[in-house]
This record gives structure tokens, sequence and C-alpha cells, in this order.
């Protein structure tokens, strides 16, 4: 069975073609950065009109690339929510079309799932159950993923998600849009000890998050004195990120112990951050727990895991008919 992915839940419009593995026959994304970049952050409706612009060219390419006739694809899925609702619109009802006019069976995929599923792109899958920790731009959460469609949310955060937390440092640093990898590489020159920042979410014996109280330090140690030289800024990436991660990292490590769980994985797109990688691996290893992340290429939004999550609903018979409604929170 091969099954179209699309997915427009935020800036990247993308399409993909996975057969049964899953094995991507292929993945493209278009991605929007340029537009919003002189934004410092995602502009709603600039990014539903983008999508208009790119979904069939990305949805036919994803087709082209897969080398498959059409008639070989058996369902489509897209994502449905949680996101930008003009952004899901512009997805899912061209999935909706697509299906219709082909008479296929329509997925409608949870995002935060489509996440999950990332992790069976490609090396070796975690076994069932594992602690999984979703860190995107939109979410940071903690979940015990118990089955294909089986997650129970552990706790999550009370304020800004862990990415959006590094592109809201990067904008006050004028380091522009998305500030993940820009921090990540400016911390690789950086002290990550120079700034003390704090770990407020560590104190709580809860699941849940906070990163507001990082931003906060962050913009006060800006307030105080705006670093102008290279290095002042470096020393603030690298204590920045040191903090966030930390704090990821040592949370997730927590929730497995306490679930009795030997298996925890990161996945959405801060999963993608080299610090975050090797600290968790070597927190890991010392606790005696396997750790698993997607590579990076599958860590931020992309419609692979779209349709691999999909295959999974597929085979449950779980589709949705045409009066299906996308949704923009989860839950
Ligand atoms: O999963 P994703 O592509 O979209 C959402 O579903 O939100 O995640 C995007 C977020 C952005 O906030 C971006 O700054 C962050 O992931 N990000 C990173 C890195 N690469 C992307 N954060 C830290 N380090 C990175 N290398
Ligand atoms: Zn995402």
């Amino acid at each position: 069975m091969f099954v179209l992915g699309i997915e427009s839940s935020c800036d990247d419009t993308a399409a993909a073609v996975v057969g049964e593995g899953p094995r991507v026959l292929s993945s493209v994304v278009a991605s929007q950065v340029e537009t919003h970049r002189a934004y410092g952050g995602v502009v709603p409706e600039l990014a539903s009109r983008r999508h208009i612009e790119a979904v069939s060219f990305v949805v036919h390419e994803a087709l082209e690339r897969a080398g498959l006739r059409l008639e070989e694809v058996a369902a489509v899925a897209a994502t449905r929510g949680p996101g930008l609702v003009g952004s899901l619109l512009v997805g899912f009802s061209f999935a909706k079309g697509f299906a219709l006019a082909r008479g296929l069976p329509l997925i409608g995929v949870n995002h935060l799932e489509a996440h999950v599923h990332a992790l069976f792109l490609e090396g070796p899958p975690p076994a069932y159950p594992f602690v999984a920790l979703l860190a995107s731009g939109g979410h940071t959460a903690l979940y015990l993923v118990t089955s294909p469609y089986g997650m129970d949310l552990l706790g999550q955060t009370r304020d800004d998600a862990a990415g959006e937390a590094f592109d809201k440092v990067a904008k006050m640093l004028g380091l522009g849009y998305p500030g993940g990898p820009v921090i990540e590489r400016l911390a690789r020159n950086g002290d990550p000890r120079r700034h003390p920042f704090p770990r407020p979410a560590l104190e709580g014996a809860g699941f849940d998050f906070s990163f507001s109280g990082i931003k906060t330090a962050v913009v006060r140690r800006i307030a105080r004195e705006l670093p102008a030289a290279e290095e002042a800024v470096a020393d603030l990436a690298a204590s920045f990120q040191e903090a966030v991660v930390e704090v990821l990292v040592e949370k997730l490590l927590r929730a497995a112990e306490a679930k009795h769980c030997p298996r925890v994985a990161v996945v959405g797109g801060v999963a993608a951050n080299g610090r975050l990688r090797q600290r968790l691996a070597a927190e890991a290893e010392a606790r005696g727990l396997e750790a698993f992340l997607p590579p990076p290429r599958w860590c931020g939004d992309n419609a692979a895991m779209v349709a691999a999550a999909g295959l999974h609903l597929a085979r449950a018979g779980r589709f949705c008919g045409p009066e299906a409604d996308v949704f923009t929170r989860n839950g």
C-alpha cells in the first residue's frame, strides 16, 4: 500500500509518498522561511497564501519523484491539526479534493502524532512503550507512547514552546528566523557557563515545562548591556541553549524513570539541535536508557511522517468523510 501524505500546519508546504515499512519513496518540502524572515516569525495570513501557491506543485513533484502511477496510491493522508487554521485548511481541503476526484479514502492525521512517526522512517525504531518528548515551534510535551496511535500526555509547557523560545531569543538578538539553527551555530563558539540562566521547570516534581523564565532572564541580560561583540552574543546563545537543553533532557529522563520505561525519544524541530542530541545520548546512556532521535531531516515538519502515520490509520480503517474539519488545538 502506498499513501500520499500532505502537510501544511504551519509554514512548510510538504508532500510525500510512503510505502509499507514505512519506506519513503519521495518527500518534498517547500519552505516559507524567506517569506517570514523579515517579520521574525510566521505571519499566519501570509503562510496560508504561500500554501495555496505551492500545494499543487509540491504534491505533483512528490508523486513524480516517487515514480508511481496514480492508480497505485491507495489513500491520501493530510494533517488535520493542530496548527494555524488557514494553513491547515489549504492542505486538508486540497487532500479532500484530491481524494474525492480519485475515489480514494481520506485520512486526517494529528500533527503531533505524525512527529512521533518520524522515528520510524529511518534507522532502528524504538519498541513500544517509550517516552517521547515533542519539542517544536508550536508544542513542547511529554508522552508515554504505547502503540502507533496510543499517546498519553504526561506533561506540557505552561507558556512558550521550546522552539518558540529559541525563535524569540534570536529575534531579540537580531539574528533572524528561525532561531534554533542560528543560535546553535553561534553557541558552538560560546561559553555555556557564562550566564547561569534559571531552570525553573526542574524544581517541580511534575512533567510540565516553562520556558518564559529563561527567556525573561535573557531579556534582562540583554537590557543591561546589549551584546555588541561576537563573543558576547556567542556566550548568550550558548548559555541560553544549555538551559533549554538541560531542562528538556532532564525532564524526559525523569519521566522515563517514573514510568519505568527503558526507552526515550525526542522528535520535532528542536530535536535537530546538536547539543540536545549529544547531551541526550550521554545522559540516557549513563542512566541505562536507550535513546532514539530521527535523523535531523525528519525532525522538522515534513509529509513523510504524516504519510507514515496515515499508513497505520489506513490499515485500521480509520478514514474520515467529506465533512471532516480541521482543528487548531489538541484535545
Ligand atoms: O517541528 P517544526 O519544524 O515545526 C513545528 O511544528 O513547530 O519546528 C520548528 C521549530 C522552530 O521553532 C525552530 O527554531 C526549531 O524548531 N529548530 C531548532 C533547531 N532547528 C529548528 N531549535 C533548536 N536547534 C535547532 N537546530
Ligand atoms: Zn511540527
